[in-house]
């Protein structure tokens, strides 16, 4: 079976206090033993959460970003290489926040997907469309393309260390979910253009988590579908009592199957 994953994007909120105490609570209220909960802290917490994370089986640590460079005069940038002494395991890259309002293109994201690969970090793509592509119905091209080029040149090692995550841009922060059926179409097409280039086994294999307005009433149903091997919840996950229940959910939706 691929890998569960239920993953909580903090953005740029709460502050090391809360934080803290958000992680101390999830993890005390949950037991993810056949699952993985990630959290992505801002960067000024990542250590703080490092040491509460690695408590507990079933709990990883990531980060919302890394520089496309090595080091050097970048001020303000973070480099793979110093995520991953933390240690993080994962770091998100291609956030539709991050190509929105940072300009990061595939040419961009290219470079920071091979940073974390180069240094042992598990890239967490993240791709989907506006609502645009969805209302012109070109959204299953939109994806593709952005599929094809970010992770067509990786090689099949490179791509069994990939977490995918489909997020939908009207989704997100919107209240406004895909359906089940919306989330599994796009998910299964993500597999089979994927397939047109690596090992059928191999594309098997990889988690695509959903993102987008998950909350504890969706996501047992969205869990449930056979492409959605997760969720990568951003609101939500900065409120313990439903990030605790969207990790129940996972449970359940694992314990029934
Ligand atoms: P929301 O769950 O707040 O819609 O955010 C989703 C997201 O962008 C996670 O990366």
């Amino acid at each position: 079976m691929r890998k569960k994953i239920v993953a909580g994007n903090w953005k740029m909120n709460t502050d090391k206090l809360k934080g803290s105490l958000l992680t101390h609570t999830v993890m005390e209220e949950t037991n993810p033993g056949n699952f993985e909960v990630i959290f992505f802290p801002p960067f000024p917490f990542l250590s703080d959460i490092a040491l509460i994370s690695c408590q507990k089986q079933g709990f990883s640590l990531g980060a919302q970003n890394i520089s496309e460079f090595d080091n050097g005069a970048f001020t303000g940038e973070v480099s793979a290489e110093m995520i991953a002494s933390i240690p993080c395991k994962y770091v998100l890259v291609g956030h539709s926040e991050r190509r929105m309002y940072f300009n990061e293109n595939a040419d961009v994201l290219n470079k920071k997907l091979l940073k974390a690969y180069q240094h042992g970090l598990i890239p967490l793509f993240c791709c989907g469309e506006p609502i645009s592509e969805r209302e012109n119905d070109n959204y299953l091209d939109f994806v593709s393309i952005q599929i094809k080029e970010s992770l067509f040149d990786l090689t099949a090692d490179q791509l069994k260390n990939t977490v995918i995550a489909y997020e939908p841009i009207w989704a997100i922060g919107t209240g406004k979910t895909a359906n089940p059926s919306q989330a599994q179409e796009m998910h299964a097409l993500i597999r089979n253009v994927l397939e047109e280039k690596f090992d059928q086994n191999l594309v098997e294999s990889i988690p695509i988590l959903y993102g987008g307005s998950v909350n504890s009433s969706n996501a047992s149903e969205l869990f449930s579908q056979p492409d959605v091997d997760g969720g990568l919840v951003g609101g939500a996950s900065l409120k313990a009592e439903e990030f605790i229940k969207i990790i129940a959910s996972m449970e359940t939706v694992l314990r029934n199957k």
